[in-house]
């Protein structure tokens, strides 16, 4: 079956999703977000996977019935079972593989930084996916990757940080700015009124294709003290700026490398997934490279598709679904999944 009806279920972290998808066509797509973290600085894991047992059921059914379809016409069901937190992702797990049993539906195990690489398969009105094989820099809030990806389910990552991810890094400066979580879009929306040249931060010196940014936040973290300690409103007087050089020195250290590994394979066509994607720095960038390189090509999704939804697990349970890459009962949640 070339467009199999999927149901996919996503809860890795602190968003509760469902949605349905007829091959790459989205049929509709569900989000529930946790605002209770907000004041936390963080993710709450308790806390999350309470709220993800509270609101799935109604995530699920809103997800069937703005589809217009009965669970029992579904093909399969797909959900995440990893990486993410543990405490979420029993929950989207538990779910479906109840729901799965209960129809008799074959199940789908997806592996959700997969499903952010494949999210550049959902049809949307733009629609030019990239062909394979292609680069993708996928920056979330829990990882930071560079991924040749051969086909939909043959994918090989070349590099990845050895310590926080790129979104953690925006995260975490967010908290140090005053900025509630997740800080990466109060960085970028005041980054636009700054200047990026403001402040310089140290940069890492990593070989190779890996990423670092643990030495970036302590040199945010120490200039902002020598900086407080003869001025306590040194923050708000300079937010724009400290946005603004806080988004160039992240954005800087991911197009550096994707550059590098662009050069090292060849490849010319290049992605870019994850919750991050979405940054405007980062995206003006791309922009000023694509002009100097016309022969590359250069894909990014929706927003709505970059950051966690359930469309993206869909669209990988729709590619999985035709490899008959199902799984049984016996399947579980796991926070470090294997790739
Ligand atoms: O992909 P995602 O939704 O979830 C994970 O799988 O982690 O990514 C969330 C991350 C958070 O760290 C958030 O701050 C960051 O993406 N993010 C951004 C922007 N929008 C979301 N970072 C910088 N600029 C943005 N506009
Ligand atoms: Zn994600």
């Amino acid at each position: 079956m070339n467009n199999p009806l999927i149901l996919g279920i996503e809860s890795s972290c602190d968003d509760t999703a469902a949605a349905v998808m007829q091959g790459n066509r989205v049929l509709s797509n569900v989000l529930s977000t946790q605002f209770i973290h907000e004041s936390y600085g963080g993710v709450v894991p308790e806390m999350a996977g309470r709220a993800h047992m509270e609101n799935i059921v109604a995530v699920v059914d809103e997800a069937l019935q703005k589809a217009n379809v009965e669970a029992k016409d579904l093909d399969a069901i797909a959900f995440t079972q990893g990486p993410g937190l543990m405490v979420s992702l029993v929950v989207g797990t538990s779910f479906a593989k109840g729901l799965a049993l209960s129809l008799n539906k074959p199940l789908i195990a997806v592996h959700h930084m997969k499903a952010h690489i494949l999210s550049h398969f959902i049809e949307d009105e733009r629609m030019s996916p990239p062909t394979f094989p292609y680069l993708c820099l996928t920056v979330s809030g829990g990882h930071t990757q560079l991924v040749i990806v051969h086909s939909p389910l043959s994918m090989e990552i070349i590099g990845k940080t050895i310590d926080d991810a790129a979104g953690e890094a925006f995260d975490k400066a967010a908290k140090m700015l005053g900025f509630p979580y997740p800080g990466g879009p109060h960085i970028d929306l005041n980054a636009s009124q700054g200047n990026p040249a403001a402040f310089s931060f140290s940069k890492p010196r990593i070989e190779g294709l890996d990423f670092s940014f643990s030495g970036l936040k302590t040199s945010i973290l120490y200039t902002l003290k020598k900086h407080q300690e003869t001025d306590p409103e040194f923050i708000q007087k300079n937010l724009f700026d400290l946005c603004a050089s806080v988004q160039e020195s992240i954005t800087d250290i991911l197009v550096d490398k994707l550059k590098k590994a662009q050069k090292i394979t060849g490849i010319q066509h290049i992605a870019l997934s994850g919750g991050v994607s979405i940054n405007s720095g980062l995206r003006n960038k791309i922009g000023l490279w694509e002009k100097d390189a016309p022969e590359l090509s250069f894909h990014f999704a929706l927003p709505k598709y970059c950051t966690d939804n359930a469309a993206m697990i869909a669209m990988a349970g729709s590619f999985l679904y035709q490899e008959k890459h199902f799984t049984d009962q016996s399947v579980a949640a796991a926070s470090r999944l294997s790739w």
